[in-house]
């Protein structure tokens, strides 16, 4: 019944619908950078302009919420030189940004385990999420060290823990269960996935969440993505008949 419930709060079908909950899969930095003979780092650099140009972009298109990946669980396995720049990106987009977005009445979330990032990025989340707790106008997500099997896996040991203790019956367990255990539990369902690039998989994000959601594969590289691309995304999704198994 809950899982019902989910799919109703979701966006219905039908023309020009606009969607709560964006995410996209922000890919395509390094082959941006590569088809320009520049180094990596070069194209990190570009992808963060282009998620401060969709996070404005977001808030003037009137999205409740854009979740953003932009750190996997799996991303770990990159060169040290790599993963430190784009730590090193993500401090500064913090300190530089978050005047901006509080201003903006944008408020941070964070999913994933984050806290296993460096303890000074860790206190600089913690910091600019408690600035924007207050703001409603749009929650900007961002997934860091995110993998959505790794959230299953806290969800479902946080469910085995309460029912050891006695504090649920494991037969009872239903799919809202699992969604109020997953990081994502005070989010509007999610309504559109986009992934960049051309590359058709999701990579370990929020596969539990996108089970209705619309899924658009754009070959553009996230370097490239702009306003137009996203109001290009909202209207197709407007046009997409979405039945959540009903007719
Ligand atoms: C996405 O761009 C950014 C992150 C994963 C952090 P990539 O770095 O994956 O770029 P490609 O896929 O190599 O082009
Ligand atoms: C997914 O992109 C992760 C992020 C965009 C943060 P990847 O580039 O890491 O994904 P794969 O390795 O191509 O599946
Ligand atoms: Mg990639």
């Amino acid at each position: 019944m809950k899982q019902a419930a989910t799919a109703q709060q979701s966006v219905p079908a039908g023309a020009g619908r606009a969607p709560r909950h964006v995410a996209i899969i922000m890919d395509g930095n390094g082959r941006w950078a590569k088809k320009r003979l520049l180094p990596r780092a070069a194209g990190h650099r570009q992808g963060v302009e282009a998620a401060r140009r969709i996070v404005r972009a977001a808030g003037e298109l009137g999205l409740e919420v854009l979740t953003l990946y932009a750190f996997s669980s799996e991303n770990w396995r990159r060169p040290a030189t790599e993963i430190s720049d784009l730590m090193g990106l993500l401090r500064r987009f913090i300190v530089n940004d978050i005047d901006e977005l509080a201003e903006a009445g944008v408020r941070l979330r964070i999913i994933g385990d984050y806290h296993a990032l460096e303890p000074d990025v860790v206190a600089m989340i913690d910091s600019a999420m408690a600035r924007t707790a207050g703001n409603s106008k749009t929650t900007l997500v961002i997934a860091l060290n995110y993998g959505a099997q790794q959230e299953l896996v806290r969800a479902v040991r946080s469910l085995a823990a309460d029912a050891l203790a006695g504090k649920i019956d494991p037969l009872a367990i239903d799919t809202g269960d699992i969604d109020a255990r997953l990081d994502t539990c005070d989010l509007p369902p999610l309504d559109l996935l986009i992934r960049t690039s051309g590359e058709k998989r999701l990579s370990n994000f929020l596969l539990w969440q996108a089970a209705y959601a619309e899924l658009l594969f754009v070959d553009t590289l996230w370097p490239d993505f702009d306003r137009d691309a996203l109001a290009e995304a909202i209207a197709h999704f407007g046009q997409r008949e979405r039945r959540f198994g009903g007719l």
